[in-house]
């Protein structure tokens, strides 16, 4: 099987950070970035939109790429409060997280809606970051890979490949609660989506399309993590609010 596939290191930083924190934490990252002299590894922080400026002009002449938490899957017309694709690409995104378990809780999102943002993501030339993951009850319960399955076949856009979409796996119970599954059960579910996007998209854009582990990764579980067979960087949410840990864990990729 081909392996390869770039590292990917993406910051979640949820609904944290006011502008001089923002710009901070841009700029340390900027800053060590540019003094890596051949990267093995991508980088792209997802600010809140409040930020998504600012932040982009802080990462402007650095590698670091620039994504966003969330979007509409119009285009544009009447809807308050919402921002599209085009607005983001507008300002330098090339990331857009849709379905995060946080919205699909907070905000009702089905399947059927993530598909459709991950689908404007993709027409606006940008690259989904499609979140899947089960709950602990459902864990418990036996059906993780049924949830994963599901949640996989009914958010992945018809067009998707390896150039415009990226799956992280991210178990609920296990995002912000300092609790992660086992090396063999992260493998096991990474292996159980690469195999199902094999089904799907077949084999070549397969194997390119990078399968993120999120949950309570840092820089003391991410090499082992990151060193999985079909895991091929992180979603990083509480650890990518300190640029010193942020980094850490880009560095356990070299
Ligand atoms: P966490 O969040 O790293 O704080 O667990 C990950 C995520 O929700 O993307």
């Amino acid at each position: 099987m081909p392996q390869d596939r770039r590292p990917l290191i993406a910051g979640n930083w949820k609904m944290n950070g006011l502008t001089s924190d923002g710009l901070s934490l841009a700029e340390a990252l900027a800053q060590n970035m540019k003094a890596e002299t051949d990267p093995v590894f991508d980088m792209c922080v997802c600010p809140p939109f409040t930020l998504v400026a600012g932040v982009g002009e802080a990462l402007a002449d650095s590698a670091i790429a620039l994504g966003a938490q969330d979007c509409h899957a119009q285009e544009k017309g009447a809807h308050t409060g919402d921002i599209s694709t085009a607005m983001l690409s507008d300002l330098g995104c090339s990331f857009i997280i849709v379905g995060h378990s946080e919205r699909r809780a907070d905000h009702g999102e089905t399947d059927g809606e993530v598909k459709a943002k991950a689908a404007a993501t993709q027409a606006s030339g940008l690259t989904a970051i499609i979140c899947i993951g089960e709950t602990e009850e459902q864990r418990d319960a036996g059906q993780t890979f049924e949830v994963v399955k599901t949640q996989l076949s009914g958010s992945l856009p018809d067009g998707a490949a390896a150039t415009n979409t990226v799956i992280a796996y991210e178990p609920v119970w296990a995002i912000g609660t300092g609790r992660t599954p086992s090396l063999d059960e992260v493998q096991e579910v990474h292996a159980l989506i690469r195999a199902e996007l094999t089904k799907a998209l077949g084999e070549v854009q397969a194997d390119g399309i990078r399968l993120l582990y999120g949950g309570s990764m840092k820089p003391e579980n991410a090499r082992d993590l990151i060193a999985l067979a079909d895991v091929d960087g992180g979603l990083i949410g509480g650890a990518s609010l300190k640029a010193e840990d942020f980094w850490a864990i880009a560095q356990s990729c070299v």
